[in-house]
């Protein structure tokens, strides 16, 4: 077997576990180096391109280089030293840009240090212009980008695979309180979607959840909203084989005792939107509905912060409740809950 290559996929935290499922099973054969807060390193020999299939995750980065790194500014010079004498992987985008490549670093950095991440990111760009003679490029302008994610006394320094586009999966018109695809599809990879599923995202908003579920094969796929802006929005994101209906979630009156197979969906938290509905009354005829419209063997994965309701609700209801991961998302931290008959 050809020696594989280090990847580093980044995704919301918590969600790690879900994007580590996903790589191992998209790409048997992989392994996984190291599983940290948002980010995930594995090694494959598949090719590069074939691995933007992974769509848990926000970014790809090649990974370059794991760097121990001091806890002070004085500490930047041996940093810069270092990635001035790195070895970057023989890899295309780094051939095909050349010596002359224009080139940005952007930090992230947790833990305690004397330095911040800006001054972090200029010492790295200054090892890359003084070891690789690349020129420092911008935001809009630049041939490779480089990242530098600093842990206490770790750095993980890698390369840009993906661009902008990718994050969001192209130009979808997004609700207020829309999704992150990527949030989106790991809770339709934990649905473990099926060939026979009917499936159902009752709060779909401009649709993020049923879009990405289409990426799989099922009977149908249904995504309904009870705001006719929402149900305009997710039609004209909506890809074909995806039907987008006006419906209360509260009321799904078109849809027969036990015919769904599986619901995924980010119910309304109360915040952002939906500020002057009771939740706990929405919770409840929702999960009543569920109960109903679900088969036997049917399943919801739920997306919420509210978890002393949902909980009570699922109860008052005869359903099982689970709570899955805990994520973070916009500072807050929603959990994703299985809820089963
Ligand atoms: C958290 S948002 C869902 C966002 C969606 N996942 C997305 O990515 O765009 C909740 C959605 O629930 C809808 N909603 C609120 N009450 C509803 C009800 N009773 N029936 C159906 N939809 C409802 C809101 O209009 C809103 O679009």
């Amino acid at each position: 077997m050809a020696k594989g290559l280090t990847y580093m996929a980044t995704a919301a935290p918590g969600l790690e576990d879900i994007v580590v499922s996903e790589i191992l099973s998209k790409f048997p054969g992989a392994w996984i180096q190291a599983q940290m807060r948002g980010r995930v390193l594995f090694v494959t020999n598949h090719p590069w391109k074939d691995l933007l299939s992974l769509r848990c995750m926000d970014n790809l980065y090649l990974h370059a280089a794991w760097l121990k790194i001091g806890r002070h500014r004085a500490d930047l010079p041996d940093l810069t030293d270092k990635i001035a004498h790195l070895i970057l992987p023989e890899f295309p985008c780094i051939a095909n840009a050349g010596r002359k490549a224009k080139d940005i670093v952007n930090a992230i950095r947790s833990g305690r240090h004397t330095f911040s991440r800006f001054e972090a990111a200029a010492a790295a760009l200054e090892g890359l212009t003084k070891g690789h003679g690349y020129a420092p490029g911008t935001a809009e302008d630049h041939d490779l980008h480089f990242r530098l994610d600093i842990m206490e006394q770790d750095a993980l320094f890698s390369l840009k695979l993906t661009d902008a586009a990718f994050r969001f999966r192209g130009h979808r018109q997004f609700s207020p309180a829309a999704l992150r695809p990527s949030v989106a599809h790991a809770l339709v990879w934990l649905s473990e979607p099926k060939d026979h599923d009917v499936f159902l995202d009752p709060f779909c908003g401009s649709g993020t959840i049923p879009i990405e579920r289409a990426a799989y094969p099922a009977v149908s796929i249904t995504g309904g909203d009870i705001s006719p802006s929402a149900v305009e929005t997710a039609r004209q994101n909506a890809p074909e084989g995806v039907e987008i209906r006006l419906l209360d979630a509260c009321n799904l009156k078109d849809i027969s005792s036990g015919s769904v197979t599986s619901i995924v969906t980010n119910l309304p938290w109360g915040k952002q939107i939906a500020k002057n509905q009771d939740i706990e009354v929405l919770y409840c005829k929702f999960l009543a509905e569920a109960c109903r419209v679900l088969a036997p063997s049917g399943q919801a994965i739920l997306l919420t912060d509210r978890h002393g309701i949902l909980t009570k609700a699922s109860r008052t209801a005869g359903m099982k409740c689970r709570a899955l991961y805990t994520i973070s998302l916009h500072g807050m931290l929603p959990t994703i809950y299985l809820i089963t008959h």
